[in-house]
C-alpha cells in the first residue's frame, strides 16, 4: 500500500517520505480500514518534529509499528479480527489511534464507531482527537452546565472550532477569541460573543467565566485567571511548545497554582473512547456539530499539509484524502 512513512524527527518537509509499504495485518481486536481520509492535527506537526525535545522518547514509543504517523481516520472497513464484535467489513467508521497517514491503517476496534450518516469521510476524519478533546475538556475538565459563561482561545482552530459548537450544544453561552479574519466564521458556528485578540485582550475587560478553554496559552496564568469567576476553571490545553520543555510548563504551572487557589486548572490529555465517539457521532447527527474544514491535500502532499498546521494558523481542520489523486 501507499503510507507516508517517518523514521526520524524534524521538519515535515525533510522526514515524511510516500512509500510504499505492506498492508497491515488486523491482530484478535483490530479492524483493518480502508482509509477514505485522514486528518491532521497540530499534534501530529509537533510528535513529527520531535517538540519539546524532552519528549522524544515518548513519541516514539507511540510511533506506529510501521512508522507511519497520523491518528485520525474515517474509512470503509475492509476486515476484522477474530474478537471483533461491533463493527463488520463494509462499515463505514472513525476514529482516532496510530499510523493513519496510508491507504489502510489498522485500528484497534475500541477506537472506532460508525460514521455520522450526515457526514462525508473527509468530515468525518476530523473528529477523532479535536472533537473529542473539545468534548471531553468541557464536559470532564470544565464540567460545564446550562447557562455557564465560557471563554474558547484558539475558537478558529481545531479544537475551537468544535469547542464552540459543543459548549452551545450544552446550553453555555459561549465567547470565541480569534483574529480578525475569523470573526465571521466563529460567529456562524454559534458563538454568542467574539472577541478579536488583535484589538481586544479578554483579560482586561469586565466580562468574568466559569470556564476558560484555553487552546493557544499566549497570556500568563495570572492575566488568565484574572478573567475567570472565583470559583471558575481553567484547562490550560495550549502552549508555546519548543525548545526541551516549551509546552509542558503551562499545563504544570496551571495544575501547580490550582492548589491554592478555589480556580480550578487540571492537566489534561484526551483518550479516545466508543462511548465518547459515538457521542460526537449523535451531535453530528443531530445537527449539532459541523466540522469546519480547512483545505485537503492527497496522500503524497501529506508533508506540505503537515508542514501548514504546524505554522498554528488553521481554520478548522486540514485533511488528507485519499480520493483525491496522488
Ligand atoms: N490535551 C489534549 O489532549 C490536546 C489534544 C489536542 C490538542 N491539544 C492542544 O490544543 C491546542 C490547540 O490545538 P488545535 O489543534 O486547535 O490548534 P490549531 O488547529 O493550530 O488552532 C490554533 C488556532 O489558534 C488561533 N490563534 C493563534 N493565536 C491566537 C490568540 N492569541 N488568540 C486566539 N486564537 C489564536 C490560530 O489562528 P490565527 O493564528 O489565524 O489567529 C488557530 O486558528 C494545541 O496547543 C494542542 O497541542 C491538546
Amino acid at each position: 500500500m501507499k503510507a507516508i512513512v517517518q523514521t526520524k524527527f524534524g521538519s515535515p518537509l525533510d522526514v515524511l517520505k510516500l512509500g510504499e509499504i505492506d498492508t497491515p495485518t488486523p491482530g484478535k481486536d483490530e479492524v483493518l480500514v480502508k482509509v477514505h481520509a485522514a486528518s491532521i492535527h497540530i499534534g501530529d506537526y509537533y510528535t513529527i518534529a520531535g517538540l519539546p525535545y524532552v519528549m522524544r522518547p515518548m513519541f516514539k514509543a507511540m510511533r506506529a509499528k510501521n512508522d507511519v504517523p497520523g491518528m485520525d481516520v474515517a474509512g470503509t472497513v475492509e476486515a476484522v479480527g477474530d474478537d471483533v464484535t461491533q463493527v463488520h467489513p463494509g462499515d463505514e467508521v472513525f476514529g482516532s489511534h496510530k499510523g493513519a497517514f496510508a491507504e489502510y491503517a489498522c485500528f484497534p476496534e475500541r477506537s472506532l464507531v460508525t460514521k455520522p450518516a450526515n457526514l462525508t469521510f473527509e468530515q468525518a476524519s476530523t473528529l477523532g482527537v479535536s472533537a473529542l478533546t473539545a468534548l471531553q475538556g468541557l464536559r470532564d475538565q470544565g464540567e460545564v452546565q446550562p447557562g455557564h459563561k465560557v471563554l474558547i482561545t484558539g475558537a478558529s482552530g481545531g479544537v475551537g472550532t468544535f469547542a464552540v459548537q459543543i459548549a452551545k450544544a450544552m446550553g453555555a453561552e459561549a465567547t470565541g477569541v480569534c483574529s480578525t479574519r475569523n470573526m465571521e466564521m466563529v460567529r456562524s458556528i454559534g458563538a454568542d460573543h467574539v472577541i478579536d485578540y488583535t484589538h481586544e485582550d479578554f483579560t482586561e475587560g469586565d466580562r468574568r467565566y466559569d470556564f476558560i478553554f484555553d487552546n493557544v496559552g499566549s497570556r500568563s496564568l495570572s492575566d488568565t485567571r484574572r478573567a475567570l469567576t472565583a470559583t471558575g476553571r481553567l484547562l490550560a490545553n495550549g502552549a508555546q511548545v519548543g525548545g526541551w520543555f516549551g509546552g509542558l510548563r503551562e499545563p504544570i504551572a496551571a495544575f501547580a497554582s490550582s492548589l491554592f487557589v478555589p480556580q480550578q486548572g487540571r492537566p489534561f490529555v484526551s483518550t479516545a473512547n466508543p462511548e465518547d465517539l459515538a457521542a460526537l457521532k449523535e451531535l453530528a447527527e443531530a445537527g449539532k456539530l459541523t466540522p469546519v474544514l480547512d483545505r485537503t491535500f492527497p496522500l503524497d502532499q501529506t508533508p506540505d499539509a503537515v508542514a501548514q498546521v504546524g505554522e498554528g494558523h488553521a481554520q478548522g481542520k486540514t485533511i488528507i484524502s485519499l480520493e483525491k489523486a496522488n
